[in-house]
């Protein structure tokens, strides 16, 4: 399973991409919100930091087919890393169509059911993103709808590549991994967490001191 980073945030971007460990980069609104700097200046820095997928979503407020292929066409302009995350709606299935048809890649977000995804999929979209964890905030297993989603591509051998995204903490990495998620876009701080184990952490500090024993420092 690949890694891709969920953050608009370059310096955690920058830590990740320096550890090695991921190959794209995915921010949605409320993250480009967060960090309060302009859309096209942020991204571009971004595609200055990972050399990869890089998704950029259309404007929240944009909700018609005409205005998401327009904003698509200006995202895929930005860099040939770019993908255009799309909602998964009617319209924005329309402007999957078109963009996808224009050789442009698409992501489209807020997958919550096996069908959205299937139609997704038949749109042309080059990435599909269910919410893991936005699922179980409401009770109902985010893992399955990864699983089942992973389990139909794999049937009728869709390219459509399956991003588990709304990652919360290093459980749902795991389980996004046994379930066939192609990548997972994970929070930078979900990406440190997995990195420590207290005996990785024991381990260290016995070696140190075996060491400086005989040694010295
Ligand atoms: C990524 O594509 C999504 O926008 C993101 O993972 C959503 O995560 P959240 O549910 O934690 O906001």
């Amino acid at each position: 399973m690949k890694f891709f980073i969920d953050t608009a945030n370059v310096d955690d971007i920058r830590k990740a991409n320096d550890m090695g460990v991921i190959c794209g980069v995915t921010t949605n609104p409320s993250l480009i919100a967060k960090e309060g700097r302009n859309f096209n200046e942020v991204i571009k820095e971004i595609t200055t930091i990972v050399d990869g997928p890089i998704s950029g979503e259309v404007k929240a407020t944009t909700t018609d087919a005409e205005g998401m292929i327009a904003e698509g066409r200006e995202i895929a302009s930005i860099h040939p890393n770019m993908v255009v995350k799309i909602p998964m709606t009617v319209e924005g299935l329309k402007a999957v169509k078109v963009l996808s048809k224009e050789g442009i890649k698409t992501n489209v977000t807020l997958i919550f059911s096996a069908n959205q995804a299937i139609l997704a999929a038949e749109a042309g979209a080059s990435y599909v993103s269910p919410f893991l964890g936005r699922l179980d905030d409401i009770n109902q297993p985010g893992i399955d709808l990864i699983r089942t989603i992973a389990e139909i591509f794999d049937i009728y051998g869709y390219e459509t590549e399956i991003i588990a995204a709304s990652v919360r903490n290093p459980i749902h990495v795991t389980d996004c991994a046994l379930a066939g998620a192609d990548i997972a876009t994970v929070p930078y701080k979900v990406i440190e967490t997995m990195t420590k184990h207290p005996l990785t952490d024991q381990g260290i500090a016995k070696f140190q001191a075996d060491y400086k024993a005989v040694f010295g420092e």
